[in-house]
């Protein structure tokens, strides 16, 4: 496993985080068995990097991790796992509308309220990185609410701060990043969705903000697994997010990937976070996890040699801008 810089910030994250949202809740059938076993085998293999929230099981990914983290210290593991997890908005529209209030969305004595539940469910007293779930541009111009993260964070109940971007509009932290309000972002940079790398990365890198690269597979589908057949549980999340045509569509350009890899040696699941770690401002890739299968898979992939400028170059062919109507599907 290698390291990197997290930003400015005294700490290096591994290359392979661990993403627990899976873990949590939401993806269909998830035993914590399984879950706690795939933890322990990412950290194993020198992942120290776990990415949670709130959200994710209304606090079971977080009391999962808080387990491991205890048991392995009981077992005498001298080791400094890092944890981010998130609060999302008390009210409001989730993305938040541009109608909202970051009063009503993130009111002091909820920030302060909320992260003592992240610390009892984790297990802590101080976290080490809170991130605001989500976010909206009509809160940059007063960012009241991390104006008082800074505050909690000189008190001592937070090391670092940070945003997960709201995903239709990423680039909304970069004002954030630039007024040094946040530490970290948490961004979707994969294969398909490249725009971060106009210009968010690069202000994240001047800036000394750490990156977290989120949906690394596009919730599966770039590990090139699914057909357009395939079928998801009605409560896993992905039944929704691929709904209609878009399963169908989304494959049809992940094949397109494939092609590519042809000859290449690499398998899917490979490429997508090699290409991602191509990138010199990320600092951690956190693929969700939920079997120690994936866990030697996803890990594995920091060791392997770096992509060659070549391929890395044709993978960026593949940027999907499908929010936009004009190309058609
Ligand atoms: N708004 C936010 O802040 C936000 C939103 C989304 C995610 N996140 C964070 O980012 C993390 C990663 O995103 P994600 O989990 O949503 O999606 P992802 O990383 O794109 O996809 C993860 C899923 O792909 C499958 N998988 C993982 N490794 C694999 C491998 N080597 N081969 C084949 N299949 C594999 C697993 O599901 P199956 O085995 O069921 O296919 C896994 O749950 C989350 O866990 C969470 O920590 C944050």
């Amino acid at each position: 496993m290698n390291y990197r810089p997290f930003g400015q910030h005294p700490f290096n994250p591994s290359e392979i985080g661990f993403g627990a949202w899976a873990i949590g809740g939401s993806w269909g059938a998830q035993s914590d068995t399984d879950s706690l076993a795939a933890l322990n085998r990412a950290l194993d293999l020198g992942c120290n990097f776990i990415d949670t929230a709130a959200g994710y099981g209304n606090g079971r990914s977080e009391k999962l991790i808080a387990q491991v983290l205890r048991d392995r210290a009981a077992s005498g593991k001298k080791e400094k796992i890092f944890v981010a997890t998130k609060t999302p908005p008390a009210a409001g529209e989730w993305p938040p509308s541009p109608y909202d209030r970051a009063d009503d969305c993130y009111p002091d004595k909820y920030l302060r309220d909320n992260i003592t539940t992240r610390c009892a469910n984790l297990g802590v007293e101080r976290l080490d990185l809170l991130q605001l779930h989500t976010w909206t541009r009509a809160w940059n111009r007063d960012p009241k609410p991390f104006k008082f993260l800074r505050h909690l964070q000189r008190e001592g109940r937070l090391g670092l701060i940070g945003i997960s971007t709201p995903e239709q509009d990423q680039n909304s932290v970069i004002d954030l990043m630039r007024g040094g309000w946040v530490d970290s972002v948490q961004i979707i940079y994969n294969l398909f969705e490249q725009e971060p790398a106009a210009e968010l990365l690069d202000v994240a890198k001047e800036c000394g903000v750490g990156v977290i690269v989120r949906v690394v597979f596009d919730e599966g589908v770039l590990t090139g697994k699914f057909t357009a057949d395939t079928k998801f549980a009605d409560d896993d999340f992905r039944a929704k997010y691929f709904a209609g045509d878009r399963l169908a569509r989304a494959v049809a350009h992940a094949d397109e990937i494939k092609k590519d890899l042809i000859g290449t040696g690499y398998t899917m699941p490979q490429a997508a976070i090699k290409w991602v770690l191509s990138h010199s401002a990320v600092s951690v890739v956190i693929p969700g996890i939920r079997t120690i299968a994936q866990a030697d898979a996803n890990c594995g992939v920091s060791d392997l040699p770096a992509m060659p400028q070549p391929l890395i170059e044709k993978l960026r062919r593949r940027n999907w801008r499908r929010g936009v109507w004009y190309g058609g599907k």
